[in-house]
């Protein structure tokens, strides 16, 4: 239940971390129809602006309302199996090659119906809200039929629907090679660059187009094949690249004008300065790192260097993230890749707006739209250093504080 919509509503004295960085001193911030309306030093107190304001909150850290850029939450079935075979030594590129992986969520994906896939991901988006996210990205890619492809688009399309929640789409055709195209991999990405784009961009169920450019993927000619027909229905562009081997998939997707290329654990210092000239953003995924037990780095120092904006997602998956926690990828981008907490939180506000191709997204700036979240803490910088469900006491979402405890 919406509990406060149309009227003025006035935040004061809270820590605002605006996207980029905490601001200096405690600040008051108003939203008016849907965007932020105000926002000034808590010391000045501007009668004028906030006459006739409902205060809805005051004190703690006030947030953009969290993007998490890069997720596969829609899928049936688990791989929890799996998980115990790698932890005994099987790698995830064995499964994969005996069947398993993706192509094993992609068996029970296929058989769930839409109600069935909604009920499985409905929980797994619930934890996403609960620890602030106010948009988010979902792949498909568990189908790899024109048809199955589609009804997962369609199940994230309805997600969106059924929560307060923005939902953007992209078509993940290229994730792996369903056993049917056994042998005739460039057929299959003829499916996928004649067929599945087409429909996807005909019926507007994609936003974007992603590959997995990999040994266990799909090759950089395939993939640029693939950006082809992305390009050719006005589709933006994104790209698995770089996980656990150097293809030259990022800057194969930066010559493209790709908005992101994610994992980029092996990607090297051409690849960098490839997506630095592009605009291309650094999708960080701590918890497939993590989940996948990885020890090659992906190169932070490089990124900083070259001013590539570094974003940080959940990759929420059944394979390699079975993690809905965005503030534990906060925490993990931290301890493992070393990032600020300060740049964690960019990556999870700002940078990852950008990763999406929404630019007057997760920031907190006079004009913008009202998604905010306000955290029962002293300072940004908790967010990453502990791991603690509960402490978002409130979640706006286009000026309506959607959840309050
Ligand atoms: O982002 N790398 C490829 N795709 C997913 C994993 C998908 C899966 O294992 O189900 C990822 O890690
Ligand atoms: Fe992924």
């Amino acid at each position: 239940m919406p509990m406060h919509s149309t009227s003025k509503q006035l935040w004061r004295d809270v820590q605002v971390f605006d996207g980029l960085a905490q601001l200096d001193e405690a600040m008051n911030v108003l939203v008016e129809d849907g965007r932020i309306a105000g926002l000034w030093p808590s010391r000045t107190f501007d009668e004028a602006l906030a006459q006739g304001a409902v205060e809805v909150g005051s004190g703690g850290v006030m947030t953009p309302g969290l993007v998490d850029c890069h997720t596969h939450l829609v899928y049936a079935g688990n791989r929890a199996g799996e998980f115990e075979q790698r932890l005994e030594g099987v790698s995830y590129e064995t499964i994969a090659r005996n069947g398993g992986g993706i192509l094993s969520s992609v068996r029970a994906t296929r058989t769930a119906s839409e109600d069935e896939l909604i009920a499985a991901s409905l929980p797994r988006l619930d934890a996403l809200l609960a620890d602030g996210v106010t948009t988010l990205e979902i792949k498909s890619g568990y189908g790899l039929t024109v048809e199955s492809e589609l009804k997962m688009l369609r199940v994230a399309r309805r997600l969106g629907e059924l929560r307060p929640v923005r939902v953007l789409t992209t078509l993940l055709g290229a994730h792996a090679l369903p056993p049917e195209y056994a042998g005739r991999a460039d057929d299959y990405v003829s499916l996928v660059c004649d067929e599945m784009i087409p429909a996807a961009a005909r019926e507007r169920l994609a936003d974007a187009v992603d590959v997995f450019c990999e040994g266990i993927g799909f090759s950089p000619a395939q993939c640029e094949r693939v950006f082809q027909a992305a390009r050719a229905h006005g589709l933006a562009i994104k790209a698995h690249a770089e996980q656990l081997s150097n293809l030259g998939g990022s800057a194969l997707a930066a010559r493209y004008g790709a908005l992101s290329a994610d994992h980029i654990e092996y990607l090297d210092e051409a690849g960098v300065r490839a997506m630095a000239e592009a605009g291309t953003v650094a999708v960080l995924l701590p918890g497939a790192f993590h989940v996948l037990r990885e020890t090659q780095l992906p190169p932070i120092a490089l990124l900083r260097q070259y001013g590539v904006p570094m974003a940080v997602a959940s990759d929420a998956n059944p394979g390699t993230s079975p993690i809905c926690m965005p503030t534990l990828m906060a925490n993990l981008a931290c301890t493992l890749f070393r990032l600020t907490p300060r740049e964690a939180l960019a990556g999870m506000t700002a940078h990852g707006a950008r990763a999406l191709g929404l630019h007057d997204l997760g920031c907190i700036a006079v004009g913008a739209p009202a998604d905010l979240c306000l955290w029962g803490i002293r300072q940004p910088a908790e967010l990453a250093y502990a791991v603690q469900a509960g402490r978002l006491r409130q979640r706006v979402f286009n000026g309506v504080v959607t959840y309050a405890r």
